[in-house]
């Protein structure tokens, strides 16, 4: 009995939204999202990684990972959601996730005007061909999103699983203004996650 007692707490998931519901009011959720923003977007945890994006562009360096524990990924700890809405949402994240070359090299092409530093950190560098001669650092970083997304998945599920091919929209002259690339790309390296271009 004490062991078992022993054994459940020990299994409990972390709920990175301090206090769960079992099932949730309109405030409940307000007060969870708050936690969420104050603990993980906050104005000084953004500011840290801008002032981490200077130091980027004169010395680039990948991010090391924590080690991850995959057999202790399993169901019990999805909160607040099915599972299923859970595994849509990850199918989704890597299916847009995948085409990470695609994403970076049209984002290389935009920059590369606007911004040569941070075109070199987001797409690496090419040579006269346009044949790619260093890869950037977003991209070490991104593309091992799909590949985790689809470990959690399999890890899940019991199930392999294959992200759908999505075409990443080409370079097209003056699409974006330099305005609207600013707060695109300041808003991406900030929360260091969703790709910020619209794919096709
Ligand atoms: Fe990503």
């Amino acid at each position: 009995m004490y062991k078992n007692m022993v054994n459940t707490t020990s299994l409990l998931p972390e709920d990175l939204a301090i206090q769960s519901y079992t099932s949730s009011n309109y405030w409940q959720i307000q007060a969870r999202l708050r936690s969420l923003i104050d603990n993980y977007i906050a104005v000084e945890k953004l500011h840290e990684r801008l002032q981490d994006l200077s130091t980027q562009f004169t010395h680039s360096q990948a991010r090391p990972w924590k080690a991850i524990d995959w057999q202790g990924v399993n169901r019990n700890q999805i909160i607040g959601i099915t599972p299923e809405i859970f595994l849509s949402i990850l199918i989704g994240a890597m299916d847009t996730e995948a085409p990470i070359r695609g994403y970076t090299q049209t984002s290389r092409q935009y920059l590369e005007k606007l911004h040569p530093q941070m075109a070199r950190v987001v797409g690496g560098t090419v040579n006269q061909d346009g044949e790619l001669q260093e890869i950037g650092l977003w991209e070490k970083e991104e593309r091992q999103h799909t590949p985790t997304l689809m470990k959690v998945y399999t890890q899940l599920t019991g199930e392999k699983i294959t992200p759908k091919h999505r075409t990443v929209r080409g370079y097209l002259p003056s699409e974006f203004s330099l305005a609207e690339w600013k707060t695109v790309l300041v808003e991406a390296y900030a929360s260091h996650s969703a790709t910020p271009y619209p794919y096709s």
